[in-house]
């Protein structure tokens, strides 16, 4: 897929409906190799991250199929433990089946996750709490092989509230025999979905949202029914959403959120100008001038400011009044996209984990290259706002995430196309 051409400054308007959340549906997919049963996952993106998520059950000897959003898995082929590096490298977030696939074969190989452009994304915090939970971690070349010689319930402390390790334990230690808690667990909403789901499989987890999740484990044995769960809404989604109203000058309504998720973004963008209310799953915003500047973000675990929406934020901010400051304290290397908004005319100065902008008139059109998800949602939103046209390049980078996103911005008036 080529570039994303962009003809921007046109005011928006419209309804978003908001899509399944990515965070939550490739934890959940991942989950369905715990036991050999038939799963029906509504409300699930369609995106490439799930696509290579339902590849990779295929080639671990699965049957997954995709309609309309749901897929239809049943895991009972499951002819393998070893997650190559051909499947590894399909997909980041597929360090996720460690735990599960511990779980239904007391063995799994997994070749460490590819470099990412974010960050170098170890998983120590997922070998070390394995191991506390009597796993034997061999870390070996660029391979790791876990054995579940002696696996045992327990209290697992993470170092940090890693949202992937957390649900690496989590899958892990339902099939536990006894109680495990885990300790400064991630409190992120997709943990909450991730609980309800297994719960709703039979497993019995609580404490998802807080920072100890118990898991009072079912010694492996689950019921053999079909089961059927619907994905929470992607709070990045709609968040990224609300980022281009306020950046397009806008007035968008998005339906079918969980607004409860969202309040750093909705306060954020209250606090800078805009107007956005909320009535049941729908959220109004609308923006009619230059938003103001913001003292500071500063990203964290949740509930803190999401590390996934600073790309977003900083491009609505680059026309903001006045100077705001971003701090990324999540991943060491998420700033990528600066040199490319500075490229349409934006003023922003990186100094270690910060960025430092300084809100100017109007970014111009440029011709911009994207490097990672959400950047390239900034890029996207910075080029709608922008004065003539960009071409944005590496545009599958975006459709790892985003939903439909040509045909979304279009019903609201967007002028976007691709270019082969
Ligand atoms: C998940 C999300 C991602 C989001 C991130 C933080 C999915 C599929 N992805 O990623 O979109 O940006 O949470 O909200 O849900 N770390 C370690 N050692 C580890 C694990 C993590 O040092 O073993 C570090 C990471 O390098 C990073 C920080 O912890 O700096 C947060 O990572 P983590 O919460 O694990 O993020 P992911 O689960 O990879």
């Amino acid at each position: 897929m080529g570039s994303l051409i962009i003809n921007g400054d046109n005011k928006l308007e419209g309804v978003v409906k908001v899509s399944g959340s990515k965070n939550s549906a490739l934890p959940i997919l991942a989950s369905t190799i715990l036991t050999g049963r038939e799963y029906i996952i509504k409300n699930v993106p369609d995106i490439d991250d799930v696509r290579r998520m339902l590849e990779i059950l295929t080639l671990l000897g699965c049957k997954a199929n995709y309609d309309n959003g749901i897929c239809y898995i049943n895991t009972k082929g499951l002819d393998t433990y070893d997650i190559t590096d051909e499947l590894s490298k399909k997909l980041r977030s597929s360090i996720i089946f460690l735990g599960p696939m511990l779980c239904r074969n007391n063995i799994a190989k997994i070749t460490y996750p590819g470099g990412c452009d974010i960050g170098s994304r170890p998983i120590d915090l997922h070998l070390s709490g394995l191991r506390q939970l009597g796993v034997d971690v061999k870390e070996e070349g660029d391979f790791v092989l876990c054995k579940a010689n002696n696996p045992h319930s327990g209290d697992v402390k993470l170092n940090y509230p890693s949202v992937g390790a957390t649900e690496n334990l989590m899958l892990f230690a339902v099939g536990l025999c006894g109680k495990t808690r885990i300790l400064n667990a991630a409190k992120e909403p997709e943990i909450i979905d991730l609980q309800n789901y297994l719960n709703s499989c039979g497993y019995n987890l609580i404490g998802a949202g807080t920072e100890i999740i118990t898991i009072y484990g079912n010694d492996n044995e689950v019921p053999d029914n079909v089961e059927e769960y619907s994905i929470m809404s992607d709070r990045i989604e709609a968040g990224t959403y609300l980022a281009i109203a306020a950046a397009t000058k806008s007035k968008i309504c998005l339906k079918s959120i969980e607004k409860e998720h969202m309040k750093c973004i909705i306060n954020l963008y209250k606090k800078v100008g805009c107007l956005i209310d909320d009535v049941g799953d729908y959220i109004y915003i609308i923006n009619n001038g230059r938003i103001n500047a913001i003292d500071k973000v500063v990203t964290s675990p949740y509930p803190g400011f999401p590390t996934d929406l600073q790309a977003q934020v900083m491009s609505s901010l680059c026309i903001a009044k006045g100077i705001s400051i971003i701090d990324e304290t999540v991943f060491e290397n998420r700033f990528k996209h600066v040199k490319e908004l500075n490229k349409m005319g934006a003023n922003i100065k990186v100094d270690g984990t910060l960025a430092i902008i300084k809100g100017v008139n109007k970014l111009h059109g440029a011709n911009v290259n994207i490097r990672d998800l959400r950047g390239g949602a900034a890029l996207i939103i910075a080029a709608l706002s922008a004065e003539g046209i960009s071409t944005l390049t590496n545009i599958h980078h975006v459709f790892r995430g985003y939903e439909h996103l040509i045909d979304k911005l279009t019903e609201i008036g967007a002028d976007v196309k691709i270019s082969e």
